[in-house]
């Protein structure tokens, strides 16, 4: 299959850029700059200039390919609402350039929020609003473009992790270097749930050649204790390791208190049912454990 990816150049696109060409697919990459470019042509992938704010460029990606796979986002907290707006033109535009066919748009969105307090499962839409969480811009350009007959799954992600980069643990390792103590909230049994990025990029794979219309969750694991990871970061980082009051927690964590507090399990029963999907990475503590990131 020839496939449109976005986010080719990100961290999970670069994973799975290589999954879909070792499976034999062609994969046609977005990329806003010369560098990704380069890299992205490197890879043996087809290269798409163009960026998300290029709602035509999208457009013209999406009507030369038989699927596409959404992975683009500017990740600058600073601007979220604007930047899950712009998610929203994206998803829209990508849409349009498939009305009327039967081809997959493959769009991705997280699991933190999905249903806080409670195991989320796959058949769980969004209960808040974009206008309480800017994010749920992309569940609800998900739902437009599939009321406009496109045939749309929803892969939502946990935090991603190698031994690179960990999804907002990333964000959270560079938060206790500056403040010098890892932090966790209240008694720190929230739990946020996690995948390896080489599970995660064959899911995407998997969701494109089963070709129907479903929500998957790429979580290996439901749910790993928040205080479980301040330790490891602590540890690592040689720093104090402290608990945090809700109220406290607002200041020290920055645009991280929307997530730091959150218990968000989620469940992987029906994916791991609907694709034959089975998560063989490391678990997330013991990629911290080995972190380049985390070392002194
Ligand atoms: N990683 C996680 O743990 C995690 C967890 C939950 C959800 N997600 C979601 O998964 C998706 C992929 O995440 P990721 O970790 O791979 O993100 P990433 O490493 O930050 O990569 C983002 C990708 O989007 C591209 N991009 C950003 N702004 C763009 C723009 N204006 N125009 C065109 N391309 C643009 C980047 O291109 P450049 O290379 O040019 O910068 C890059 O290819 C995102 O939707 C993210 O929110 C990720």
């Amino acid at each position: 299959m020839r496939v449109f990816v976005t986010g080719a150049t990100g961290f999970i696109g670069s994973a799975l850029v290589p999954e879909l060409i070792n499976a034999r697919h062609k994969v046609l990459g977005l990329a806003r700059s010369e560098t990704g470019a380069k890299s992205l042509a490197a890879t043996g992938a087809e290269v798409h200039r163009g960026s998300l704010e290029d709602l035509e460029r999208l457009k013209s990606g999406a009507a030369k390919s038989e699927a596409v796979i959404h992975l683009a986002f500017n990740h600058d907290f600073s601007k979220f609402k604007e930047n899950s707006e712009n998610d929203r033109r994206a998803i829209e535009a990508l849409g349009s350039a498939l009305v009327g066919s039967d081809r997959l748009l493959i769009i991705t969105s997280g699991t933190l929020l999905v249903a806080p307090g409670r195991l989320a499962t796959e058949e769980d839409a969004p209960s808040a609003t974009s206008d309480s969480i800017p994010r749920l811009a992309t569940d609800e350009a998900a739902a437009a473009v599939t009321a406009r007959g496109v045939r749309v799954s929803m892969v939502r992600l946990p935090q991603i992790h190698d031994q690179n980069k960990q999804g907002l643990i990333t964000f959270l390792i560079d938060l206790a270097r500056e403040k010098g103590v890892s932090a966790f909230v209240g008694d720190g049994e929230n739990r946020w749930s996690a995948a390896h990025l080489s599970d995660t990029a064959r899911l995407y794979r998997l969701a494109l050649e089963k070709g129907s219309a479903s929500r998957y969750h790429a979580v290996a694991e439901e749910g790993v204790p928040m205080r479980d990871i301040a330790e490891v970061i602590g540890r690592r980082l040689r720093l104090p390791v402290v608990a945090k009051s809700p109220v406290q927690a607002a200041e020290h964590f920055g645009w991280l208190g929307l997530f730091a507090g959150l218990d968000a399990p989620t469940s992987n029963a029906l994916t791991r049912e609907r694709l034959g999907w089975d998560p063989v990475g490391p678990g997330l503590i013991a990629d911290l454990e080995r972190a380049h990131n985390l070392e002194i």
